[in-house]
Order: C-alpha cells, then structure tokens, then sequence
C-alpha cells in the first residue's frame, strides 16, 4: 500500500474515526484504534471485530505508555480524538485544552520518537471564528470565538512546527460540519441530527434567529478520502487543507429540505439568535482540490437520505 501497511486513528470509535476505520480495514491496512470512549461508542466498531489486522485499544491520548505502545510499529497516524464539543469547552476549558492540545502534543513527541512517517490531524473551521460573507480560505485570518476553536488552532501549529522542527510529515485537514451515519444525537450535537431526530417524533425543526446562517454541510464518506489523499499526498506536507463540500447551505434552506425528504408535514419554528453563533462559514477547497485531488461526491440530498435513513434504524437511542 505505496509504503504503509499499518495506522493508527486516534478517536477511532467515533463518528468520524469510525468511518476512516471501516475504509482503513476495506482498504487492507492493518488498523489500531486508541479510544477512551468518553463519547466514542463500540457499537460504531462493530464491523470491525475480528477482522484481520484490527486492534482495539481503550486508553487516553494524555497517557504516554499507552501512546507508545499503540504507536510502535505503525506508519501512520490519523490524530482524531478530542473532546469536541464547543459549549463543553466553554464550560470546562481547562480539560479541552489538556485534552485537545496536550493530547495531542503527546502523540505527536512520541510519532517523533517512534520514527512514524506521518501524521493527519483533524482541524477544525472553528479556527476561523466569525465569517464575513465569503468563503473561507486557508491563509484568512484565524480568531477563533471559543475554547475549542483555540484548541485546535494550537494543535494545528504544533502540527505545522514538528515537520518545521523534527521533519515529521503532518498534514492538517480543517473539517467544516461534517455530517453522516454514526453522527451523535443529542443535546450538544450538530445541527442536521436535531432536526431529523425531531422530524421523526413529528416535531418542527427549531431555528435559533432567522435561518439565514449559512453552513458548509460535508459528508462524512467525503472527509475519509480528504483523509485518505492527505495521507499520500507529497505536496500535502507541512500545509493545511479546509474539507468542506464548497457548498453554502442556509439553516432554512437545510430545514425545508429535511421536511421534504422525510415527508413531515410541519414549519419550522423559529426562536432566539443563539449567542456566538456564527452567521457565515462556507469553506472555499480549491487549495485541496489542487493539491490533494480532493472532489467532493456525496450531495447534500444523497448524504442527507443515507443519514435519515440510519438515524430510523437508530431511531429511539440518544447517543450522547
Ligand atoms: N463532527 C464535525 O463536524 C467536526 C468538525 C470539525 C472537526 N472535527 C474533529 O474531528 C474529530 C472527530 O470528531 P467526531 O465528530 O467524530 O467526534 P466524536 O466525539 O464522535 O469523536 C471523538 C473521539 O475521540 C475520543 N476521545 C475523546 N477524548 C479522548 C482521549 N482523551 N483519549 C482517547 N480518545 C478520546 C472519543 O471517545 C471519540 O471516540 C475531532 O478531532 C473533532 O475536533 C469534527
């Protein structure tokens, strides 16, 4: 496999680490996961058990003997556990920072002293903080509004200053509203599981101000291969990518399509503007269509039926 035949997804238990496994495995690379499953869940894995070169492994970013010894022998790592929630970090930053930042700051040090050959780190678009109406582009200004964002911002440069520094190949992918199967629903989660889980119990989506707030909605099956391309990209090292469909979608634009799509005749209801929430964040990818090859597959209305349709499947089990 162009050289690396076993990796490393930290936080692989979760939403999107769970999907990168399921490629990871399907691809035939041998797979360790490092979770501590404070919101990562088993059942995610379930696919996973018994399959040839699958190695689970419950333990905390934070803890050095347990980094080394899941890092031992590996090529590369997929760094995406993180305590992800934006009001949590603003209820206990001190822990998001431990975990967020020191975290990561540990299984960085030790894929240097291991001799991993490289590392993708999950950013975040939090890092930009409020929009200004156009698109977001990697060298904009970064002034993140919560302790989360700054948390990801930090871990994105200790990223960028272990190539500078030791030479290792890390490669940064800002995510933008990564969406899918697997999504945690529940009161912290993101905005596209709210509404459909609301749908389901025939309740109207509730809009915080007018619904003109515009998101970039990607599909989770779309930021696995951002993942995928980033760990072979030679251009790729040592630089920051936003993964993002391209595509502006306003919070009134994503209702009305869930209500269509799940053929619930109800209005959304519209309530206060929520404080801090960002009116404007659309990713511009030109940087990783070009460099990486990135290309987007999955539209809005395909990735939202595949998520409707597990969510059904799921229906009744809060996630988080
Ligand atoms: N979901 C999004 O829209 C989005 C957007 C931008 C960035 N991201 C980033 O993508 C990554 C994955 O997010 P997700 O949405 O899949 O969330 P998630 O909560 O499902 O996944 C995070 C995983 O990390 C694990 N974890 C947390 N703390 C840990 C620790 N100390 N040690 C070991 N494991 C730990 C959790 O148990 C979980 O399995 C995160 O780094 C997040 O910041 C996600």
């Amino acid at each position: 496999m162009r050289g690396y035949s076993r990796v490393l997804v930290t936080g692989g238990a979760g939403f999107i680490g769970s999907h990168l496994v399921d490629r990871l495995l399907g691809e035939g690379f041998e797979v360790v996961v490092l979770d501590d499953f404070s919101s990562g869940r088993m059942e995610n894995l379930s696919g996973c058990f018994g399959r040839d070169g699958f190695v689970l492994v419950r333990g905390d970013v934070r803890d050095r003997d347990v980094v080394r010894k899941v890092v031992e022998g590996v090529d590369v790592v997929f760094h995406l556990a993180a305590l992800v929630s934006v009001p949590v970090s603003v209820e206990n930053p001190v822990l998001v920072e431990d975990v967020n930042v020191g975290g990561t700051l540990n299984v960085l040090k030790v894929c240097v002293d291991v001799g991993v050959k490289r590392f993708v780190f999950a950013g975040s678009c939090a890092v930009y903080g409020e929009g200004h109406g156009v698109p977001r582009r990697e060298d904009d200004v970064l002034d993140p509004i919560s302790p989360y964002g700054v948390s990801k911002l930090a871990g994105e440069f200790y990223c960028r200053v272990f190539y500078r520094v030791y030479g290792l190949e890390t490669v940064v992918l800002r995510y933008f509203n990564v969406y899918g199967p697997r999504q945690v629903y529940g009161p912290y989660s993101g905005v596209i599981s709210i509404f459909i889980n609301r749908l389901l119990e025939g309740r109207p989506p509730v809009i915080f101000g007018d619904g003109n707030q515009v998101r970039d909605f990607v599909y989770v099956k779309d930021v696995v291969e951002a993942n995928f391309l980033a760990m072979f990209s030679k251009n790729a090292v040592g630089e920051v990518f936003n993964v993002g469909s391209g595509r502006c979608t306003s919070i009134n634009e994503l209702a009305g399509l869930l209500i269509e799509l799940m053929g619930v005749d109800v209005k959304p209801v519209y309530s206060d503007p929520r404080l801090g929430d960002i009116r404007y964040s659309c990713a511009d990818i030109s940087r990783a269509r070009k460099v990486l090859g990135f290309e987007p597959k999955v539209s809005l209305r395909e990735g939202l039926l595949e998520t409707i349709a597990w969510f059904k499947e799921n229906y009744g089990r809060k996630t988080a």
